[in-house]
């Protein structure tokens, strides 16, 4: 018995071996869920092929556009005739425009902020409010998403993701006051710097990387850490805890220098 077993899980966000959602999806699997796995185009179907049959039980494999209604009502109609419940959903979900992210934060456009707003933020609300109906069916559920330490201080360069993160996080806390009479909880895994594809993007991703001794354990973290923080998230063992940010950064968001 793991300490997901009997639990179905919707992940969002493997684009491939690297992804915060990958590390996340083979926890869950190791304590035992049944998992659904969403990929955003065909490039990201054919590295899940490749990384499904790593898993003992496998995963369900489904399209998915955070930013599409017509997407999200599909999966939930997929999921609404595979499994008829869902007791977990894990949004590890961002984008901005690579200019977005490089230019001065003062000229940013408005297109730009909106754009991020949505798919990194908005895609939270949406993704909840489709797969609702089948964590009420199983009595309750339990959402994570992935933010980071620049939503509620200035990381120079992360910018317009700063702001969405900031929002991610607001949205995260609303969501929890509002789903909780559903016995749904929700909250946000705030992770130290990780090389991934989305990180890429962000130039003082890879500074930070770089510096473990600023942290008090003087390390940087893996994948794992955050699917082990995640897996208790989502577990029974934290059926009281919700609206919460768990910082899984190996201390660095304490520190005042
Ligand atoms: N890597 C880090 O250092 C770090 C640290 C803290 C938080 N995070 C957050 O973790 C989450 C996952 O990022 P990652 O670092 O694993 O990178 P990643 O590139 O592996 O994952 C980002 C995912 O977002 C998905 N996505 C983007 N637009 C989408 C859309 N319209 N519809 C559906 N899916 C869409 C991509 O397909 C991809 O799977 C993000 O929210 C990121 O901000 C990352």
């Amino acid at each position: 018995m793991g300490l997901l077993s009997g639990k179905r899980a919707l992940v969002v966000g493997v684009a491939n071996k690297r992804s915060i959602a990958w590390g996340i999806a083979r926890t869950f699997a190791e304590e035992g869920a049944e998992l659904a796995l969403t990929y955003q185009h065909e490039r990201f179907r054919e590295n899940l092929e490749k990384l499904v049959p790593e898993l003992p039980q496998g995963a369900t494999m489904l399209p998915l556009d955070v930013g599409d209604d017509a997407s999200l009502a599909a999966l939930r109609d997929s999921l609404t005739s595979q499994w008829g419940k869902v007791d977990i959903v894990v949004h590890s979900v961002a984008f901005a425009r690579t200019e977005d992210l490089q230019t001065r934060f003062v000229e940013l456009p408005r297109e730009g902020y909106a754009l991020a707003q949505d798919i990194s933020a908005y895609s939270l609300v949406a993704l909840t409010r489709a797969i609702l109906p089948l964590m009420q069916a199983a009595g309750g559920g339990s959402v994570v998403t992935m933010t980071y330490l620049g939503g509620e201080r200035v990381v120079p360069s992360y910018n317009v993701m700063g702001v969405a993160k900031a929002a991610l996080e607001a949205s995260m806390r609303y969501l929890a006051w509002d789903c909780g009479a559903d016995n749904i909880r929700v909250n946000a895994i705030s992770a130290g710097p990780l090389r991934t594809l989305a990180s890429s993007a962000v130039k003082a991703a890879s500074a930070l990387r770089d510096v473990p001794e600023r942290t008090p354990l003087q390390r940087n973290i893996v994948l794992e850490d955050v699917g082990r923080a995640a897996t208790f998230l989502c577990s029974d063992w934290a059926q009281n805890i919700t609206g919460q940010v768990l910082y899984v950064d190996a201390g660095f968001h304490i520190m005042g220098v």
